[in-house]
């Protein structure tokens, strides 16, 4: 069941830009999708639409299939349901410390002090930022900064978190952690929709893959389906993963094409190697 959808979504902003083109985008219950796609894409413009920021010049919105309405007391509602953790940092982040910034959501869906300071402590503990909690959030790395944006959407408890380019500007080690964080939060049941245009990490991780190019989505499909598709990602002005780069200049492809896919993953070369 898709937990989410945007069905024939076309956004104009009122300089005249169509940012997207009729766009169809649904995600299942449980899973963790990525929205692929190099700079100007539509990529931040289609996931403002998700909790209501934007409202669509043409198409619709669904949440858990309700559609989306744009009446106050709607968008609270649906404000819970889906978090989203934009794409800088310091568009989310504007309380004096750490630990005001993330107990505003909680306050603000009117939960107790109690429950409020629970959640802080946990959220803080999750995303590795416990320790940081009197400290004024413009005072922090960059990498830590989306560490507390993502602590503050997670202390709301949402049933679907968005991330905007949650790996941008971090270091490797910093955004592998990142993406092992919402793993996690994954297997505990949490729907993840992420964007970026890192094609190394994305395999590992989502289930699916949407490619997003001049507004419109222009491929959909598993990583293997996706990534096979040559002329597609580097018409969207992407590369594919090293792996599969490594592999493509070997020119092995030739010798399995019948029968394998792409490897995307170390683990995935290996077969390539062992049984020459
Ligand atoms: N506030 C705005 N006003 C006008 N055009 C905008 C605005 N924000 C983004 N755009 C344009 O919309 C398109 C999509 O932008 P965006 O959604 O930010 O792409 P991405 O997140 O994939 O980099 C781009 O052409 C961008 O220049
Ligand atoms: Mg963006």
């Amino acid at each position: 069941m898709s937990i989410i959808e945007a069905k024939n979504i076309t956004y104009k902003y009122p300089d005249g830009t169509v940012a997207l083109n009729n766009i169809n985008f649904s995600v299942e219950k449980g899973e963790i999708v990525a929205l692929l796609g190099p700079n100007g894409a539509g990529k931040s413009t289609l996931f403002l639409h998700f909790n209501g920021i934007l409202e669509p010049s043409k198409g619709e919105i669904y949440v858990d299939k309700e559609i989306l309405k744009y009446k106050k007391k709607n968008l609270m509602e649906v404000r819970q349901k889906v978090g989203i953790v934009f794409q800088n940092p310091d568009d989310q982040l504007f309380s004096p410390t750490v630990e005001e910034d993330v107990a505003f959501g909680p306050l603000n869906l009117g939960l107790s002090q109690e429950e409020t300071k629970k959640r802080v402590e946990e959220s803080l503990k999750k995303v590795g930022m416990s320790g940081f909690e009197k400290k004024p959030p413009h005072h922090l790395s960059g990498g830590q900064k989306k560490r507390v944006a993502i602590a503050g959407i997670l202390a709301m408890n949402p049933e679907i978190m968005i991330l905007d380019e949650p790996t941008s500007g971090l270091d490797p080690k910093g955004a592998s952690k990142i993406l092992k964080l919402l793993f996690e939060l994954n297997k505990d049941g949490m729907t993840i929709i992420i964007s970026t245009h890192d094609v190394d990490l994305v395999p590992i991780y989502a289930n699916e893959i949407n490619i997003i190019n001049h507004g419109e989505i222009i491929k959909s499909g598993n990583p293997h389906d996706v990534f096979d598709d040559i002329k597609t990602i580097r018409e969207a002005n992407l590369r594919l993963p090293r792996i599969a780069h490594l592999i493509e200049i070997l020119e092995k492809k030739d010798k399995y094409k019948s029968s394998e896919n792409y490897p995307l993953t170390i683990g995935e070369a290996r077969r390539y190697f062992l049984d020459d």
